[in-house]
């Protein structure tokens, strides 16, 4: 996919995600210091950079989990820092998806994946079933609809917090270092998911530490550190050929997890 593949109804060039001079400060410790970058409709946006860095603050602020301290954030072409912006019928257009599930754990994954869509939209109980049905299908988890979360791996009590958000019919999707909870084996089904929904054409902002999923199916990569955009571009550009020694340094610790952990010990 490419910022090409305008969908219907929206307007040429404008994106789907546009934050421009975001900063968050908590007290005295400002965390997102003057950030900028747009995901246009279509596009799939990774976010890297160390922790602490305010990844996850930045991914809050675009669904106002968190308020900008200044600078603003328009989503799917709402400005969400308006005062007068119905902030929850932009959230309902923006599905988010955390490093943990937070599934019910006395609900199946049908019920699960039903009872936002029942609550939050007021679909009736036949029209959420079939809804629910229809994104587990699109997860891979049709033969696990009766399953409780403790009878489902992570892998795949993340893609039924997958197939959760789906449901809602977001036109935005966040999702925040989703497979950092897994098991190694179990990531690539959780990333094969999110391979497909950016084929389908899915605008997606991706905070993440897979630096394969990001080189292959990201547009662009964002590496921020210490709460600002060091650099952006291609994800070959930026992960193979960077142009800035934090950048650098992030890649090898991230690429080479114990030369870093030696690296540590000195
Ligand atoms: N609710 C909060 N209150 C105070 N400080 C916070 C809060 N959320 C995050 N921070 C601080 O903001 C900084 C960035 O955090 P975060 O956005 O979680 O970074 P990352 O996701 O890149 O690891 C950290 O120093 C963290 O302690
Ligand atoms: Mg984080």
């Amino acid at each position: 996919m490419t910022s090409l593949d305008k969908r219907p109804g929206e307007p040429d060039g404008r994106g789907a995600i546009e934050i421009s001079g975001l900063r968050k400060s908590f007290g005295t410790n400002e965390v997102l210091r003057g950030i900028d970058f747009r995901v246009g409709p279509g596009e799939v946006v990774c976010v890297i950079g160390p922790s602490g860095s305010g990844k996850s603050t930045l991914l809050r602020c675009v669904n106002l989990l968190e308020e900008p301290t200044s600078g603003s954030v328009n989503v799917v072409g709402v400005d969400v820092t308006d005062p007068d912006a119905d902030i929850d019928a932009v959230r309902r257009r923006i599905g988010m998806v955390f490093q943990s599930f937070n599934l019910f754990p006395h609900l199946t994954a049908l019920g699960n994946v039903m009872i936002a869509q029942r609550k939050v939209l007021k679909r009736d109980k036949a029209e959420a079933g079939r809804i629910a049905r229809e994104n587990l299908e699109r997860v891979g988890l049709a033969d696990k609809i009766g399953s409780y979360p403790a009878q489902l791996s992570g892998g795949q009590q993340q893609r039924v917090a997958i197939a959760r958000a789906l449901a809602m019919g977001p036109e935005v999707m966040l999702f925040d270092e989703p497979t950092s909870a897994l098991d190694p084996e179990l990531v690539g089904d959780v990333l094969g998911v999110m391979r497909g929904l950016a084929e389908q054409g899915m605008t997606m902002l991706v905070v993440t530490h897979e630096m394969s999923f990001a080189r292959e199916v990201a547009d662009r990569v964002v590496f921020m550190d210490a709460g600002a955009v060091v650099e952006e571009g291609p994800p070959a550009r930026v992960i193979d050929d960077p142009s800035h020694e934090r950048t650098r340094t992030f890649l090898s610790r991230v690429l080479d997890p114990a030369a870093a952990r030696v690296g540590e010990g000195e």
